[in-house]
């Protein structure tokens, strides 16, 4: 039997549909809202006024590039938590909408989730138990996967999440928001310039946050401070906007900030890495990583090195798939589907949906 799923993601700025037939994606469009930029972040009201008008297009679209019927839909799945409750509003309000009008079921997604599963979506099912680590901008957080549903905390960020750390600091020198694909860029221009060549410069480092060893977790609130006085120190004669501390705004030479953004970069890999190898145990069959952040080629790096180490397979989907879009949140809906798992119409949104059962 055909299974054609529609799939809603609206739970921060990324306003996404997607249409899955038989477990194969046929359409995505997904739009991330620029207006944000500005603010040097997401601004919560705005977004869900963006997504209002974004999300009626993204659904069309979507039937029209795959030439899909809307009546062959059999469920509707939309993002119903975590993120900001009015963004997650239109998609959920929008998903039952259409889910009842058609007479078929609606499933509401654990954001996390849809995350955690993008990559078997990529590259095929994936042998269990096996650690996640999604590192987005909302939230930074290892698993370990028993199956679907079967999700166990390792261990998360005690404040703030990786891509949050990248935006922050990456507005501290310049970047407009969001900074993780810049931040991301530079500390490749490091690699294959400065370090490449040997070039001599007064490196710098900043320090890494020791979590107790039976903790498992992270922390980077502390490498966001060092970095704002690192740049208060150096630079403080050229502040250029002191909307609040983590604002302020330097004139650091595109040289001096490449060494900066790679020692940034350089500080989160070895925290995440350090954690893993914490973490890590020999029952597991893989590394899952998946998030905005990991989009980054440093950390894809570094993550391709520790699963070398370990020897196991590593599972990152493509940037596009790592970012919030609405073809993971098709996929994760179809696999409950097909274990008969949907929810019914009454399920609200959470904006602090937890993927543990506690
Ligand atoms: O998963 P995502 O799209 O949204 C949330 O659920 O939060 O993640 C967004 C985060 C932002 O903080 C952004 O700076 C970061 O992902 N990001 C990156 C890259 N692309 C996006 N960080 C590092 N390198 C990138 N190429
Ligand atoms: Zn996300």
């Amino acid at each position: 039997m055909k299974v054609v799923i529609l799939g809603i993601e609206t739970s921060c700025d990324e306003t996404g549909a997607a249409l899955l037939v038989d477990g194969k994606i046929t359409a995505d469009r997904t739009t991330t809202q620029l207006l944000h930029e500005k603010y040097g972040g997401v601004v919560p009201e705005l977004a869900s006024r963006a997504h209002m008008s974004l999300i009626a297009p993204a659904v069309n679209g979507v039937f029209e590039d795959s030439g899909i019927n809307v009546d062959e839909l059999d469920a509707v799945a939309a993002t119903y938590g975590p993120g900001l409750a009015g963004a997650l509003l239109v998609g959920v309000s929008y998903a039952k909408g259409l889910a009842q009008s058609l007479n078929i079921p609606f499933i509401g997604i654990n954001h996390l989730e849809g995350h955690l599963w993008a990559g078997e979506m990529a590259y095929g099912e994936l042998p269990t138990p096996f650690i996640a680590l999604i590192i987005s901008g909302g939230h930074t957080l290892m698993i370990e996967v028993n199956g679907l549903g079967q999700y166990r905390k390792i261990g998360g960020t005690h404040d703030d999440a990786v891509g949050e750390l990248f935006d922050k600091t990456g507005r501290m020198l310049g970047f407009p928001f969001p900074a993780g694909a810049k931040l991301d860029a530079d500390s490749i221009q490091y690699r294959k310039t400065i370090k490449a060549k040997n070039f001599n410069v007064n490196p710098v480092h900043f320090p890494r946050a020791k979590i107790k060893k039976d903790e498992f977790g992270f922390s980077f609130s502390g490498l966001k401070t060092a970095v704002l006085y690192y740049l208060q120190d150096k630079y403080s004669n050229s502040e250029k906007t002191l909307p609040n501390k983590y604002e302020m705004q330097y004139d650091i030479p595109d040289y001096e900030r490449i060494i900066i953004s790679a020692a940034i970069m350089e500080a989160v890999s070895d925290m995440l890495i350090t954690g893993l190898e914490a973490a890590w145990d020999n029952r597991y069959r893989s590394l899952v990583v998946s998030g905005g952040a990991a989009s980054s080629s440093h950390l894809r790096t570094e993550f391709s090195n520790f699963a070398k180490r370990h020897d196991i397979p590593i599972i990152i989907p493509s940037p596009e798939l790592c970012t919030d879009n609405g073809s993971m949140i098709a996929w994760i809906a179809y696999k409950h589907f097909i274990n008969d798992q949907t929810s019914p119409l009454s399920l609200q949104v959470d904006p602090s949906a937890s993927l543990f059962k506690c």
